[in-house]
């Protein structure tokens, strides 16, 4: 199974190209909670915003950068070698999930391969360059929603699960 992970405000947008324009700490949490022992497959960009390899996760990281060999991260060189380095991963250690971690870059390139995503809705209007790709409503199956108000740390949000509906079914 091949799943986005991603936090989306309500202009679509996903980043400033620097980092996340909210903090949302139970966010984060639930991520390392969904991700954790699973194969991530991320854009340089964003592996720059963290700064770090995630711990307990492969950390599958794609440039072109020839120079780009940070320690601790399987650097992949194209989309076809990332995902073969995660279903190498997956079948190693029994985990049933390729977790694509963004940026849109990525979200793009995994698009057609994709059959769930977490989505968490931060009702927030935020300025950033980066968004989302848009979703057809009628290629997906919302199987689950979780609303959370807001308070004077963190803006409202709703955490999303979005199946892809199969022709077939
Ligand atoms: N809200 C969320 O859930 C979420 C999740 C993830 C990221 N973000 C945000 O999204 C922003 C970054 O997204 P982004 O779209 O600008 O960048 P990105 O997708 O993180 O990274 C783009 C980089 O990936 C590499 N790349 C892309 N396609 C490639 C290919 N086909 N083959 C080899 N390498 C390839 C290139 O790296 P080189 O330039 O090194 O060649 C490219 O510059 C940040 O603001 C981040 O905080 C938000």
């Amino acid at each position: 199974m091949i799943t986005i992970v991603v936090a989306v405000a309500d202009n679509g947008v996903i980043g400033d190209g620097q980092g996340m324009p909210w903090h949302l700490p139970e966010d984060l949490k639930r991520l390392k909670a969904m991700t954790m022992g699973k194969p991530l497959i991320m854009g340089r960009k964003t592996y720059s915003s963290i700064g770090r390899p995630l711990p307990g996760r492969l950390n599958i990281v794609l440039s072109r950068d020839q120079e780009f060999a940070p320690e601790g991260v399987t650097v992949a060189r194209n989309f076809e070698d990332a995902l073969e380095a995660a279903r190498r991963e997956t079948a190693r250690t029994g985990a049933g999930e390729i977790i694509i971690f963004g940026g849109a870059k990525i979200y793009e390139l995994a698009w057609d391969l994709v059959t769930r995503m977490y989505i968490t809705e931060v009702h927030v209007l935020p300025t950033g360059a980066v968004r989302f790709p848009r979703i057809n409503p009628a290629q997906w199956r919302q199987t689950a929603r979780e609303s959370h108000l807001g308070d004077e740390n963190a803006p409202s949000h709703d955490f999303v699960t979005l199946e892809r509906i199969h022709p077939s079914s």
